[in-house]
């Protein structure tokens, strides 16, 4: 199947980990030119998308330096670091810095490259959700909520975006074995007495046989292949859609 990504330009923020660099190394496979944007110290282009000069600021020199940008995938995002169940068990100061980063990330980051690709006719968008956004998760209110802040954008861009030509749309990973889902693990385990304490594994295991109906984690690249496909010519009817990759977990009609 011929993608026709070869020779494309792409931005991937949060692609210095995780589901993020899968993407990354994904497009750069389909012989995509690929802007990596992400806090980390190490990335070509340090980009925070919680901060929209930053942001505008990386559009210019990703465009002079790769040319004009056609693609994003957006991945960049944060987790409170801490463990609801209740909600309670959060400040209310523990959410501005997440809806920040993962609600206005987004929006900044749209408001910086919607416009070159709509005067152009050209591009395609995938942000990345979560089942958490879709479900009222519990265990991290303020990423729940901004992960359903992120599902329902995406689909008020794929609207404004259509008469562009210009497609839009969303991947809602599962469970990931990345830094940011490990965190969560975290998060639960230090509230854990020591005989309710599992490592990781057991952690993640325990969670997946209970809610996953294929049993088993998302690999980074099972979100990247779907990411690459609906960027792709091939999904060329697709447009404001929200695709799960999560191993049957949340099933829609
Ligand atoms: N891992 C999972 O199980 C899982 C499940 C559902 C959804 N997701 C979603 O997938 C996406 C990627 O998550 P991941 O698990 O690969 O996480 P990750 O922590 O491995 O990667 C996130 C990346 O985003 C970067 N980042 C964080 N804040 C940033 C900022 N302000 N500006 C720029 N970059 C920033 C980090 O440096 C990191 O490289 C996120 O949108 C997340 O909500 C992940």
């Amino acid at each position: 199947m011929d993608l026709e990504l070869n020779g494309r330009v792409a931005v991937v923020t949060g692609g210095a980990s995780g589901i993020g660099a899968a993407c990354a190394r994904a497009l750069i496979g389909e012989g995509c030119r690929v802007a990596v944007w992400d806090v980390a110290p190490d990335s070509p282009f340090q980009v925070d998308v919680a901060d929209f000069d930053i942001v505008k600021d990386a559009v210019v020199k990703t465009e002079a330096a790769l040319g004009p940008v056609e693609l994003l995938v957006h991945a960049a995002a944060i987790g409170s670091g801490k463990f609801g169940f209740p909600f309670t068990n959060l400040e209310p100061s523990d959410w501005p810095r997440v809806l920040d980063v993962n609600i206005m990330g987004a929006v900044y980051v749209a408001h910086a490259v919607c416009p070159g690709m709509a005067e152009r006719k050209r591009g395609s968008m995938v942000f990345l959700a979560s089942v958490a956004g879709q479900i009222g998760s519990q265990t991290d209110p303020p990423y729940s909520a901004s992960k359903a802040a992120n599902i329902n954008f995406a689909q008020c861009l794929a609207k404004d975006m259509a008469p562009h030509g210009v497609r839009v749309n969303t991947v809602c990973p599962g469970m990931v074995k990345t830094p940011l889902n490990q965190s969560v693990w975290r998060a639960w385990n230090a509230r854990q007495p020591a005989e309710r304490q599992r490592t990781y594994e057991e952690w993640a295991g325990e969670k997946i046989r209970a809610t996953t109906p294929l049993g088993r984690w998302q690999a980074p690249e099972d979100i990247a292949d779907t990411v690459v496909f609906l960027l792709s010519a091939r999904a060329s009817q697709i447009t404001g859609q929200t695709i799960n990759v999560d191993g049957g977990f949340v099933m829609h009609s």
